[in-house]
């Protein structure tokens, strides 16, 4: 055993953590901490986003969903620990990895590298958070439920265009956190160069080849991906419980100490937190514990199986390092053997079964597993045999009770709907005239998706009815009116968010309006300098095949801009201001439109979604609080999914898809507590055009037992 990890190891073996974003609603949390103390997990792993908990600078929001220091002490009132990874550049999928869009206003300042501004800030907010921690006694050293904190985040992938700043950034960040005296360790993940004490972990769908940077640190595994994240436009990834199994115990097998699952609940972005460009609202992940809260079968129970297995060879493992030989090609065993304890794992790396001859008897190992013998006699499992007895869980659809007395459907529930119409072009005050056209985030500051950009030009009578309108925009999608009318779309995607379209449109003789709403679909969050990636319909924009054959460039021209809706800045999305006109004739598919309807909870406890077929793009709100993008009509291509998913041989995102053809996200789950039992608002903004009469509910279920043998 290496000394200087002993009493580390001897904390961690055990350790099997989830992530649960603080983004979700509060009382859900003692549920899911309750369910994952359940599989077998020690620990819960959660990032803190900065961009959460200080929207405006100098502004915190700890309160409710932000309640940080209350989940710490849910974990801990559980008997559970917490490994807090600060930051407080996150990734995860969330609007611009966790910074908030202020940062980027502040003169100078150069995002994660050697830069004061920058430092200065990712400094403050960092002790913000540990002196939270530290008053009320959270960390470990104190007698709390910290165990480990994380600075940065995977730095390590993308630091070689930071050069030598970059180099000096992660040393300052590691002597930094050091100084903030938390009494705990601190990792850096994906860092291979992480300056002592800071441990470098390993990130992955396999980590068991991983070794840090130094005998005297744990060998550790911050993000065991049990799935993947959905697009918008996507296909829906899943991981085969057996792979995930497979990958745990190699990692045990191979001198592991600590393991978390990411995410083993990954929840729901609310609002207009997903980042990307062009993530779903649900962040499902394929986790065992589902975005509704509901335990995943079998992926949960046999994960739990696995941690009873692992936690029976406790003993061995810390009492020592493993002794690693060849069974025979593809074939490998692990002993960990100290005085009389006794634990092993013998692995099959192959893809087909085979049979294996260890301490004189005889062993079938299964293609790609491992099986665990924690007295090196006797197989309690093998990773690629589910045995736990398990539950499914289906929606069931309701349709939309807009009545107490109502009893399901309506004949027509139109008239029980209302409506605002957006105006098309500019309508605010605050609207801004500029010559050319401007990048999206920095002048909207992210304060909305919308950036309209209208121009007004005028036509000779020869002027030729029929002409293309030319648009190109870095992204991420965007509506053009002409006249008034919506006369085409362009939307990216999650591979490449820009841009690039050719729509015929019909001038007029004399005054045209051009209106060009530019939207984002939540910004970047990943990669080298992903803060600078621009956004909106920075151009060309041009009118091509005129009459007499020319093009002309609208580029340069005087453009009217106006930063958000007139709908948000009145405050539509309560539901409580506005004038909503209830006349019969209800529009549908109008683009930018507001939608207003009161209903009926479904009845029950179970976890509540709204289908959102029907609808094309927009967001919405229940009792003022948002549920987040709804984009029904993006649908994943026809191609890409395995008829079935063969565990064995090394998994990738792209491995596994389902839903191909299919629109990526239809429901959208509404958090019970955010329900009221009699009456509700539900109010959309839809963009492109819906018929909201078509909206339903759905709840979740547990559905029949079955067994997996
Ligand atoms: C990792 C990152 C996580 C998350 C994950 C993909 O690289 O650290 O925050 O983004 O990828 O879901």
């Amino acid at each position: 055993m290496r000394e200087a990890t002993k009493i580390l190891v001897f904390h961690l073996v055990w350790f099997l953590c989830i992530h649960v974003p603080p983004m979700f609603c509060a009382n859900m949390w003692p549920d899911l901490i309750q369910k994952s103390k359940d599989g077998g997990l020690d620990v819960i792993e959660t990032y803190v986003f900065w961009n959460f908990h200080e929207p405006v600078r100098g502004q915190y929001y700890f309160e409710g969903r932000g309640d940080l220091v209350n989940f710490v002490k849910l974990v801990a009132a559980a008997g559970l620990y917490v490994h807090l990874r600060i930051g407080p550049y996150a990734c995860a999928e969330w609007n611009y990895g966790g910074f908030p869009l202020w940062l980027h206003f502040i003169p100078g300042i150069k995002f994660r590298t050697d830069n004061e501004p920058f430092k200065a800030e990712m400094q403050r907010f960092t002790a913000k958070i540990v002196d939270m921690m530290k008053q009320e006694n959270l960390y470990a050293s104190q007698g709390g439920p910290i165990i480990l904190s994380q600075i940065e985040n995977e730095y390590g992938n993308i630091d070689k265009p930071y050069g030598a700043a970059g180099k000096s950034y992660i040393k300052w960040a590691a002597s930094m956190a050091t100084s903030l005296n938390t009494g705990v360790p601190w990792v850096m993940c994906q860092q291979p160069d992480a300056p002592d004490p800071m441990i470098n972990t390993c990130n992955g769908f396999y980590c068991d080849q991983f070794t840090p940077n130094s005998n005297a640190k744990p060998k550790m595994w911050t993000e065991n991906w049990s799935g993947w994240f959905l697009s918008f436009g996507g296909a829906m990834p899943y991981r085969p419980v057996e792979d995930i199994a497979f990958a745990v115990a190699r990692f045990y097998q191979r001198g592991g100490t600590f393991q978390n699952y990411y995410m083993y609940h990954g929840g729901t972005n609310f609002g207009r937190t997903s980042g990307g460009p062009f993530i779903s609202t649900s962040y499902d992940y394929d986790a065992p514990i589902d975005e509704y809260g509901i335990i995943r079968q079998p992926k949960w129970g046999h994960l739990r199986d696995l941690h009873k297995a692992i936690k029976l060879c406790e003993e061995a493992l810390i009492a020592t390092d493993p002794t690693i030989t060849s069974l025979g090609s593809n074939l490998e065993a692990a002993v960990y053997k100290s005085g009389t304890v006794c634990a092993a794992f013998l692995a099959n790396i192959g893809t087909s079964d085979s049979t294996a001859n260890f301490n004189g008897n005889s062993y079938q190992l299964p293609a790609w597993s491992v099986s665990i013998l924690p007295d090196c006699k006797n197989v309690v499992l093998n990773t690629a045999k589910i045995n736990s007895a398990s539950t499914t869980s289906s929606f069931i659809t309701q349709s939309l009770k807009l009545k107490e007395d109502g009893g399901g459907a309506l004949e027509d529930s139109s008239s029980e709907w209302s409506w605002i119409s957006e105006p098309i072009g500019i309508s605010k005050n605050d609207s801004f005239s500029k010559f050319g056209l401007v990048e999206q985030i920095n002048t909207t500051a992210d304060k909305s998706d919308y950036l309209w950009y209208s121009l007004s030009i005028d036509f000779e009578d020869d002027v030729s009815a029929q002409t293309v309108l030319h648009i190109e925009s870095l992204g991420h999608a965007l509506h053009a009116f002409i006249n008034g009318k919506l006369a085409g779309s362009g939307k990216g995607n999650s591979g490449n968010a820009k841009v690039n379209v050719d729509i015929p449109i019909t001038l007029v003789a004399g005054k045209n309006t051009i209106d060009l709403l530019s939207l984002t679909v939540g910004l970047q969050n990943y990669g080298s300098f992903f803060d600078t990636w621009g956004a909106g319909i920075t151009g060309p924009v041009t009118l091509k095949g005129l009459k007499n054959g020319t093009t002309i460039d609208l580029s340069s021209q005087q453009w009217t801009y106006q930063i958000g809706l007139q709908g948000e800045d009145l405050g539509l999305s309560s539901g409580s201001v506005g004038q909503w006109n209830s006349q019969s004739n209800l529009p549908k598919n109008q683009p930018l439109t507001w939608y207003k309807t009161n209903f009926v909870a479904p009845s029950g406890n179970d976890p509540v979604a709204i289908d959102f077929t029907g609808m094309g793009k927009g967001e919405a709100w229940v009792n003022g609080q948002s549920i987040g993008r709804f984009w029904p009509t993006y649908v994943s291509p026809n191609s890409g999914c395995a008829t079935s998913c063969n565990y064995r041989g090394s998994y990738s995102s792209s491995k596994c898809l389902k839903n191909c053809g299919k629109p990526s996200q239809t429901l959208y789950h509404v958090p019970r507590s955010w329900l009221q039992t009699d009456s509700n608002t539900l109010v959309l903004f839809e963009e492109s055009g819906g018929d909201p009469t078509q909206i339903s509910f759905a709840t979740k279920q547990i559905g029949s037992l079955c067994s997996h043998v």
